[in-house]
């Protein structure tokens, strides 16, 4: 996993974002073992509540595509702010069902760098042990 690789082509991914609202922009970019980059970019509404996230549409686009957690090996997740961001509460969740509890979460803002999990960002995950 080249992080410097994805981190990249995040900004990238970045570029489509449509955030005529915030005016925030976020980029992700999904890598999977196989080596697919999965990209997206936050796409908001003026309904606000419809906005979706850069990496739940990644995650989502991957899982559409007929892939599944355990394809997953890391994502990373970049955005225009001025302060490096953690994933929203609604993506934590997406990730604690969708996304490999220890794969890298590779977050930057072109000033800094941090990697975490999911396992870290979401102490007592609600799942599908909770309602199966
Ligand atoms: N946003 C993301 O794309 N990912 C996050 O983890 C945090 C928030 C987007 C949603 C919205 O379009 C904008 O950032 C401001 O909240």
């Amino acid at each position: 996993m080249n992080q410097e690789h994805l981190i990249k082509k995040a900004f990238e991914a970045m570029e489509n974002a449509y955030a005529p609202y915030s005016n925030y922009h976020v980029g992700a970019c999904l890598l999977l073992k196989n080596g697919t980059e999965i990209l997206g970019a936050n796409v908001e509404n003026a309904s606000f509540g419809a906005t979706c996230c850069a990496e739940r549409n990644a995650i989502f686009h991957a899982y559409s595509l007929g892939y599944r957690k355990d394809d997953m090996e890391a994502i990373a997740i970049v955005s225009d702010g001025k302060y490096l961001a953690g994933p929203c509460g609604i993506c934590r969740q997406v990730f604690s069902e969708l996304f490999p509890q220890k794969a890298p979460i590779i977050l930057s803002n072109k000033i800094e760098t941090k990697v975490t999990n999911i396992d870290d960002l979401l102490p007592l995950q609600f799942g599908i042990k909770d309602v199966l």
